[in-house]
């Protein structure tokens, strides 16, 4: 199917991830001291974060890559909008391929699959780039999903595109983390809340088309997907979470 016209997921949402605005500055709390700073954001979708961590700091510049042209086209939008744009490169490209000199913040949030391979290998996959890529005493976010408990053989079925090996729990994936040489600067995990208000922004784009496309040649593709993705939902509610993990290199 070529991809159908639905409205993009920014039409109704800050973040592409389940991000509080309170939690979002936290975050960026976490990241320390920025003056003088290089935030290099893999896979940083329509780059709000990026673009609000920038916006704290004068000195700051930033770097930011994702596969999505409307993504990366929506976030310069923002970024001439904020004064940013002299400050921050955002570049529409595969991010499991850039590589740079070791740098000072580096995000990769919600986003280990941009390396590629084996489901089960992507968590893995993205420490590794991000311990290669953080200069020493520099920091990373790391945005991932866990188990908040282990999913019973219902649940994986009905979630079907979630293998259990791809998630760890919330200790297990932290001291995976930390085993690729970073240590643990602070935990936050998304609220059941915030998953809801990601997910519902999600969603209306997609009603939004169905509704206003039945003639369409992709509509039962659609329908097919948007089916999938609210078993995924629903089915994964109690039993998946999502961590952030502000990192220190060590
Ligand atoms: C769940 S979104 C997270 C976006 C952003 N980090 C955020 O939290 O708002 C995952 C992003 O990865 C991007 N992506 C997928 N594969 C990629 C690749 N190989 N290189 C760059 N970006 C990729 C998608 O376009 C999407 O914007």
């Amino acid at each position: 199917m070529a991809s159908p016209a639905v409205p993009p997921m920014h039409r109704d949402l800050d973040f592409n991830g389940p991000l509080s605005d309170e939690r979002a500055a936290r975050l960026i709390h976490s990241l320390g001291p920025l003056k003088g700073h290089h935030v290099v954001d893999l896979g940083c979708g329509w780059a709000e974060l990026l673009l609000r961590t920038l916006s704290t700091e004068p000195t700051a510049t930033g770097f930011g890559i994702d596969l999505g042209e409307e993504n990366i086209r929506h976030g310069r939008v923002g970024a001439t909008a904020r004064g940013l744009a002299d400050r921050v490169e955002l570049e529409v490209g595969d991010a499991g391929e850039w590589r740079g000199e070791p740098c000072d913040v580096v995000f990769n949030v919600g986003a280990t699959h941009v390396w590629g391979g084996d489901p089960v290998t992507h968590t893995g996959n993205a420490l590794t780039a991000l311990a290669d890529l953080t200069r020493s005493g520099g920091r990373a976010l790391f945005g991932e999903c866990y188990w908040k408990r282990p999913p019973t053989e219902e649940e994986i079925t009905a979630m079907a595109v979630v293998p259990r090996d791809q998630y760890r729990s919330l200790p297990d994936l932290v001291d995976f983390a930390l085993s690729h040489g970073f240590r643990l600067y602070s935990l936050s995990e998304a609220t059941v809340d915030e998953w809801d208000h990601f997910e519902n922004g999600n969603a209306w784009s997609v009603e939004d088309w169905i509704r206003d496309n039945p003639r369409s040649p992709d509509f039962e593709e659609v329908i097919r997907r948007t089916d999938t993705h609210r078993r995924l939902r629903l089915h994964g509610r109690d039993v998946l979470g999502f961590a952030y993990l502000p990192l220190l290199r060590a």
